[in-house]
């Protein structure tokens, strides 16, 4: 049921899985990555499904070029001499994003900044190329588990639940990129990884702020990523009966009511996908704060609860 895939057909096959929404993991020279289409939602959503990640955190957009990723992020300055200098390599850049590059909000947890990565390897350049646009891909392992370094890691962690494993060999450098914000002042260190910091330092002609906490992907402790969408509003949860005048997010069947529906038949996955772009929308609206119904607490519906738990604490 996980397929097998290697060489110029393998490749193909591949790109056409992605097309059909599915989920195939692909080599890249850090560790092998578990790849879906930015724009579809719901095989983003597919993503943390498959890892059984319990948290909604932003993904690595990947690209073929410099210019592929000019369409989805702003990349100016620091962000652009890093750039010059190290794609394609294991480098990624946190950079505004561009709302018009079309991306489930689900790749970037809601933010309006987006990660963004060329990769070396040739056969993602040429698997990236032969799809035509980005895909977004955290580190191929369920969560908790070490990152892969060989398709056979992958396939027997995950088989039977993504479509199929590219196999482009062991990869080279066995840690995932390193990860540079440039969305503020000055660029920030957010992860180490395979590309030295020294190297970084030499091009920019200028130390790295490495004040930033560390958030390594996962096992990470809850709260550690500084940066998460939050609404502005007020969120309340577990509302089945919302007070007169609030606003109102239902999930399931039986609430004409609502403002809006995370997914009227209660598919967790179609509630994940529509997430952050429902928060955003009932944000706007007049109201004091956001009611939810009950998620069940299981499947997808953990990482959904997580993210509205987050929104939901009182703020400092
Ligand atoms: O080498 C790698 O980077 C691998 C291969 C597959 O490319 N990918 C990878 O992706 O490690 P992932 O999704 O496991 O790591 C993404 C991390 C997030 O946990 C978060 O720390 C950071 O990147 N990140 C992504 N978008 C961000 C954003 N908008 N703001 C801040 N941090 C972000
Ligand atoms: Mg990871």
């Amino acid at each position: 049921m996980t397929e097998r895939l290697e060489g110029e057909t393998g490749l193909a096959r591949a790109v056409e899985l992605l097309r059909a929404g599915e989920l195939v993991a692909i080599p890249t020279e850090t560790v092998y990555g578990l790849a879906a289409d930015v724009t579809n939602g719901e095989a983003v959503a597919g993503i943390f499904e498959a890892k059984g990640r319990p948290r909604f955190n932003p993904l690595i957009c990947h690209l073929a070029s410099l210019e592929a990723a000019d369409q989805v992020g702003v990349i100016e300055g620091a962000a652009r001499r890093l750039a010059q200098a190290f794609w394609p390599g294991p480098l990624t850049l946190v950079v505004p994003l561009r709302a018009e590059a079309g991306l489930s909000p689900l790749v970037t947890a809601g933010l309006d900044s987006v990660a963004l990565r060329v990769p070396a390897l040739p056969l993602a350049h040429a698997l990236l190329e032969a799809f035509g646009g980005p895909v977004a891909a955290p580190s191929a392992n369920p969560s908790g588990k070490i990152s892969p370094s060989t398709a056979a890691h992958v396939a027997q962690a995950l088989t039977g639940r993504i479509a199929a494993v590219l196999d482009g060999g062991p990869a080279e450098v066995g840690v995932e990129s390193t990860i540079v914000e440039c969305s503020g002042d000055a660029p920030r260190l957010l992860r180490p990884g395979g590309l030295p910091v020294e190297a970084l330092e030499a091009a920019l002609g200028a130390p790295l702020n490495r004040t930033a906490p560390v958030n390594d992907t996962e096992p990470s402790a809850p709260g550690q990523l500084s940066s998460h969408y939050a609404p502005g509003k007020p969120v309340r949860l577990n509302v089945t009966e919302p007070p007169e005048g609030a606003i109102f997010l239902a999930f399931g069947p039986g609430y004409p009511q609502a403002d809006a529906n995370l997914s009227q038949a209660g598919d967790l996955r179609e509630a994940a996908a529509n997430l952050f772009a429902m928060l955003h929308r009932l944000d706007a609206l007049p109201g004091e704060e956001i009611c939810v119904a009950p998620i069940p607490q299981q499947g997808l519906g953990l990482a959904i609860n997580d993210r509205l738990t987050r929104a939901a604490a009182p703020r400092g």
